[in-house]
């Protein structure tokens, strides 16, 4: 089969000829349909996320929506594996499948998915979200935190407050999160600096300290640490945690899915998938997103 393959972590991947898959045991082979470009797969792509293992050659691709042996499309996750999803075919477990809908847009399902179940499954199962609390993203600008503003209202939240960089309609500076100083939940899609000095100007500015402050790790796309004084998890009710690979089951993950699939199918959480064969994986990778648009591969299958 073709498939999009690292060779090298300094290297774009190439579009080269590799071993189909052996289905292990239980597992079921999947034509490749479209699977999305994400940060996630381009962390993996160059050997430095937290999964990855170092060795090479491996495939990059981390979910996507594939046509099953009796023509019906799922959606599905793969492993941490070399063995991605950025190929014609993939074997997968089916309990990592979830059917779609006949009319389906492939290439939405395989844009959104990835960003919009950061905060989904966050909402649903890391925090449960209580009818009108207030909620902050934190990297409000970008696709899953765009859908994170979005994602709240639609699980219940009350007021939704977006900060990013770039500041725009509805959307705080980073220098102004202290006016989210009431807000019961943070969803963090920058950690770094920004995430540093939000959570100090979001507890000095509560005037209850005692009431719960809720802040889930997402994203980190402005640094992997930061320095927390010892004093913010004293001086009031603090709650760090993070939702991810890990911090949540596969099976919880999966669980979720369904819903997920029939709002991103009404459009109630959006983005514009830009397709571009996975012929043309290198030009793909050369390729910066808009904000609002996901790179997603796809087959022809
Ligand atoms: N844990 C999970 O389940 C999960 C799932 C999905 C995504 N994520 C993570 O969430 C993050 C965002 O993903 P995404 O799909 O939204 O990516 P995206 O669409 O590429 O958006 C990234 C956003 O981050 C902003 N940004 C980049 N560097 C920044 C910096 N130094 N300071 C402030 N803002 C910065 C960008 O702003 P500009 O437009 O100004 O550059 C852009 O708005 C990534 O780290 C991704 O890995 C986690």
């Amino acid at each position: 089969m073709k498939a999009a393959v690292v060779t090298s972590f300094a290297e774009p991947p190439h579009y080269r000829d590799f071993e189909a898959p052996r289905p292990r045991d239980g597992e079921i082979t999947l034509d490749v349909v479209a699977v999305g470009l994400h940060p996630r797969t381009r962390s993996g792509a160059a050997g430095n996320h937290y999964t990855s293992t170092g060795r090479l050659p491996m495939i990059p691709g981390i979910d996507g929506v594939g046509r099953r042996a009796d023509g019906r499309l799922v959606y599905f996750v793969g492993g941490d594996d070399v063995l991605g999803t950025m190929a014609e075919q993939v074997a997968v477990d089916p309990r990592r499948t979830v059917e779609l809908p006949d009319d389906v847009d492939a290439a939405r399902i395989a844009a959104a998915m990835n960003p919009a179940m950061s905060s989904w499954v966050a909402l649903r199962r890391r925090v449960p979200v209580r009818p009108g609390q207030s909620v902050l993203v934190l990297g409000a600008a970008g696709n899953a935190g765009s859908m994170a503003m979005r994602v709240a209202k639609l699980l219940g939240a009350g007021e939704v407050l977006g900060a990013a960089r770039r500041p725009g309609e509805g959307i705080l500076g980073l220098d102004e999160v202290a006016r989210a100083g009431h807000v019961d939940l943070v969803l963090d899609y920058l950690w770094g600096e920004p995430a540093e000095q939000a959570i100090m100007a979001i507890l000095t500015a509560r005037s209850d300290r005692g009431r719960e402050l809720n802040w889930v790790q997402i994203g980190s796309v402005a640094g992997p640490t930061i320095q927390l004084p010892s004093v913010a998890l004293r001086s009031a009710n603090f709650r760090l945690q993070g939702n991810g690979q890990g911090a949540v089951s596969a099976k919880a993950y999966l669980a979720e899915l369904p819903a997920l699939i029939d709002e991103i199918g009404r459009g109630t959480i959006a983005i514009v998938p830009r397709p571009t064969p996975l012929s043309e994986v290198e030009t793909a990778w050369a390729h910066r997103d808009a904000p609002g648009e996901r790179t997603v591969l796809v087959t022809g299958r």
